[in-house]
C-alpha cells in the first residue's frame, strides 16, 4: 500500500496550444545515427512493473512500464546520452575550423558532467567540470575518473552554472551545458537530441496499445521536454505527459502555474540530487508548457519510498530516477488527481528510470532508511 504524502498536482491549462518547434526532426536523426555508432550501444530494458500500488482491487492501471536507463553505456544514467554526443558535435565542428585545443567545461550534480567527461575523453579534448556544495564525492570520483578535473564551487547547482560560465568567458572554453537560455540554445539542443534516443527506444520496445499517460522527471526540464517532443512524433494521440520535479525544486511547476518560466531560490535540497535545479531551461519550457498534461511537485520521501519499493521488485533505480514513478504512484493513490489526470484501470503508464544507482553510498542510504 502506498504511504500518502502530500504533494502538488496543477492541470495545464495551456495543454496542447500549437508552439514552436524546439527539437527538429532532422537533428535528432543524426543523434540517433551518431549515438548508435558508439561502441557499446545497446537499447535499454523497458520492463513491466508488478502491480504498482494503487487505492483499490481495479482501481489501478492496466500497466506501468518502466525505461531502465541504469545500464547505458556503462554510465548509469540516460544522460550519457545527451553530454557526450553535444561534446562529440561542438568539437567536430571546431576541429573543421581548424581548432584543435579544445576545452568543454559545464557545471552538473554528477551524470551530466560524467556524460561530458567521457564525451570529452573520447573526443580527445580537455575537461573541466564543477559542482556545487552538496554533490556526493562519489559522484565527483566518477568524473575525475575520466581524466576531467572537477572543481567545486560555494552555492547550490545554479551558481555553479554561473561560475561554469565565468571561467569559460575567462579562458576561452567551451561551455557544455544540459540547460539553455536567451542566446545560448544550440548546444543544449544537440543534448536534448540526444535524449530522444531513450524516448525512441521505447516507443520501439512498446508492445500493444500505445501508453495513455507518462510522468517524468525534471530538473531543468530537457529530458523531460526530449521525451514530449519524441512521445508526439510517435503516437497519436499522443500521451499525457506529466511532469514530476522534487517539492523544493518545482521551477517548471511555478512556471507553469504563472504561465511564465519561473525561477525558485534557495539552497533546493533534496534527495533527487539530479533535479535540484531553480531555473527551467528556455527550450524546455519553450516545449513543456504548451505540451505538458500536468506538473507535480512532491517530497523526499515519496521517492525514497518508490526507490525502496523497486528494489524489492528486483529494479535499482536511483533517487532521481525514481521520481516520475513516485509521481504516478501518489497521483494513482488520490481520488482527485485520478479524475483530474484521467487515469482509470485501462491506463497504460510510462515511466523513465533514468538512473541506476549512480553513487552506490547514497542509493544504500536511502534503501536502508539511514540518514543521508
Ligand atoms: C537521473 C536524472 N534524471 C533526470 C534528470 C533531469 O534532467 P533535466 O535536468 O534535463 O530535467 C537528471 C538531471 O541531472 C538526472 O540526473
Amino acid at each position: 500500500m502506498t504511504v500518502r504524502h502530500p504533494f502538488r498536482l496543477f492541470i495545464n491549462p495551456n495543454h496542447g496550444t500549437p508552439g514552436l518547434v524546439v527539437l527538429p526532426d532532422a537533428g535528432f536523426r543524426r543523434a540517433r545515427a551518431a549515438i548508435a555508432a558508439w561502441p557499446g550501444y545497446a537499447p535499454t530494458p523497458l520492463v513491466d512493473l508488478p502491480a504498482v500500488d494503487a487505492p483499490g482491487p481495479g482501481e489501478g492501471a492496466a500497466l506501468v512500464r518502466l525505461k531502465d536507463e541504469g545500464p547505458r553505456f556503462g554510465l548509469g544514467s540516460f544522460k550519457a546520452l545527451g553530454g557526450a554526443y553535444a561534446v562529440e558535435t561542438l568539437v567536430a565542428a571546431e576541429r573543421v575550423r581548424g581548432r584543435t585545443d579544445v576545452t568543454v567545461t559545464c557545471a552538473t550534480d554528477g551524470n551530466h558532467g560524467r556524460s561530458v567527461a567521457w564525451g570529452a575523453r573520447r573526443a580527445g579534448c580537455r575537461c573541466v567540470i564543477f559542482v556545487h556544495e552538496t554533490v556526493s564525492q562519489g559522484r565527483v570520483d566518477a568524473i575525475a575518473a575520466f581524466g576531467a578535473r572537477v572543481v567545486r564551487v560555494p552555492g547550490n547547482y545554479d551558481d555553479a552554472v554561473r561560475e561554469a560560465d565565468r571561467q569559460a568567458q575567462a579562458n576561452g572554453w567551451f561551455v557544455v551545458s544540459d540547460t539553455s537560455y536567451p542566446g545560448y540554445t544550440e548546444v543544449p539542443r544537440s543534448v536534448m537530441q540526444g535524449y530522444r534516443v531513450m524516448a525512441d527506444e521505447a516507443a520501439d520496445q512498446w508492445a500493444g496499445p500505445a501508453p495513455t499517460h507518462v510522468f517524468v522527471q525534471a530538473g531543468v526540464g530537457g529530458a523531460a521536454a526530449a521525451v514530449s517532443v519524441h512521445l508526439r512524433a510517435r503516437f497519436n494521440p499522443s500521451p499525457k505527459l506529466v511532469i514530476v520535479e522534487p517539492e523544493t525544486a518545482a521551477c517548471l511547476y511555478e512556471s507553469a502555474v504563472a504561465n511564465a518560466p519561473t525561477v525558485v531560490g534557495g539552497a533546493l535540497e533534496t534527495i533527487m540530487a539530479g533535479l535540484a535545479c531553480g531555473e527551467p531551461s528556455l527550450l524546455a519550457w519553450q516545449e513543456l508548457g504548451r505540451a505538458a498534461f500536468g506538473f507535480m511537485a512532491i517530497p523526499d520521501e515519496a521517492a525514497a519510498e518508490t526507490l525502496r519499493w523497486l528494489a524489492g521488485s528486483g529494479h535499482s533505480v536511483g533517487e532521481s530516477g525514481v521520481a516520475g514513478l513516485a509521481g504516478y504512484r501518489l497521483a494513482a493513490a488520490d481520488e482527485a488527481a485520478r479524475r483530474r489526470l484521467g487515469l482509470t484501470a485501462d491506463s497504460r503508464v510510462l515511466v523513465f528510470g533514468t538512473e541506476g544507482v549512480t553513487d552506490r553510498a547514497v542509493y544504500d542510504r536511502i534503501r536502508n532508511q539511514l540518514p543521508t
